[in-house]
């Protein structure tokens, strides 16, 4: 039987861990792209990597290289180039370097696998999907952002932390942007199925949510660069339920034709991920409170895409 094929585009922090969490997961072999000067520390963390199969007992191929033709035929590729933040930036500081990479790595993509899954990660994430779907070319299932796969673990974990109880039993959702901006849902949240305001005040969970909401800022904080084994852990969860055709419904930047009232952009919603990618976009019912907080959620979408528009004139018109 063939393997499946995972590649993974920046060999960088998150880029390494994405392949050290698909690798433990042994979802198939594994091709890890990054720039030239970049080649061989990449090729030594795989080797690295590589040399943990016998322990912990997976036998994919792990390769690094700066060779898109080593890439071809990927059924997932999971895009981490780019530069991730320092203290003080936030994530839209980042753009104008990162729509260049993405829109170049995006082009490379498209020729090398045409029918591959591509999961944005690089930052800003919501610019960055509108970024990789208009320079590729691909329909709009085969492109997909990861944010609310690592925002909704954050969430989790700050509610199984105030709760005690097992992570494994807390169920959430969360909408919008990654950023600033992002819904987290209290009326969506509960665990083992008992509404989490029977666990926690109202008072106490709008704290909660506000750390999760500057949960990348607060690592970036401690660390002087930006989260990675959370980030490349919820990419590895989509890859996941793509190469095993596993129908999740998962928080990704998928692309909106009128759901939530969002037309042509990729925003933060429940979507089903299976072997086609992006396969349905779940619209919830939502009040009055939680739309206004979508409809600002939305608008910062939208700049952030404004200024790929303008920064790369030629993304501003679909070519699908
Ligand atoms: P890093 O600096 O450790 O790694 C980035 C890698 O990309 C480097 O190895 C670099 O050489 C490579 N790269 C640069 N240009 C390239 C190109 N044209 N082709 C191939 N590789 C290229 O950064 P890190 O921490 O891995 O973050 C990567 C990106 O992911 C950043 O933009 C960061 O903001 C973003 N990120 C997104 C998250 C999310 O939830 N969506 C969470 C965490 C990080
Ligand atoms: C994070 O949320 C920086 O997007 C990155 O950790």
């Amino acid at each position: 039987m063939r393997r499946a094929k995972i590649s993974v585009i920046g060999g960088g922090n998150v880029g390494a861990s994405c392949a050290l969490w698909a690798a433990s997961k042994e979802l198939g072999d594994i091709v890890v792209l990054d720039i030239p000067s970049a080649e061989n520390l990449v090729k030594g963390k795989m080797l690295d990597l590589a040399q943990c199969g016998p322990v912990e007992i997976f036998d994919s191929s792990i390769i690094a290289t700066a060779d898109y033709k080593d890439t071809a035929d990927s059924d997932v590729v999971i895009v981490t180039a780019g530069i991730p933040r320092k203290p003080g930036m936030s994530r839209d500081d980042l753009i104008a370097t990162n729509v260049k990479i993405v829109k170049s790595v995006a082009e490379q993509v498209a020729t090398h696998s045409p029918d591959a899954i591509m999961i944005i990660v690089s930052n800003p994430l919501d610019a960055m999907v509108f970024t990789a779907w208009r320079a590729s070319g691909f329909p709009t299932n085969q492109i997909v952002g990861q944010a609310g796969c690592l925002d909704v673990a954050r969430y989790k974990t700050f509610i199984a932390q105030e709760t005690g109880f097992s992570v494994e039993d807390i169920n959430a959702l969360l909408l919008g942007g990654h950023g600033d901006t992002m819904v987290p849902l209290p009326r969506y949240t509960n665990i083992s199925g008992i509404p989490i305001s029977n666990f926690i005040s109202e008072d106490r969970l709008n704290e909660i949510i506000e750390r999760a909401k500057m949960g990348g800022g607060e690592i970036v904080k401690l660390m002087g660069t930006s989260a990675y084994y959370a980030p490349a852990s919820g990419s590895v969860q989509m890859a996941e339920a793509i190469i095993k055709d596993k129908k999740r419904i998962l928080p990704c930047a998928a692309y909106c034709d009128g759901q939530y009232g969002i037309d042509g952009y990729f925003i933060g919603v429940p979507a089903v991920i299976g072997a086609g990618g992006v396969e349905k976009v779940i619209e919830i019912d939502l009040n009055d409170d939680e739309k206004a907080l979508m409809e600002n959620s939305y608008s910062a979408v939208k700049e952030l895409v404004e200024i790929v528009k303008t920064t790369f004139p030629e993304l501003a018109e679909a070519t699908v």
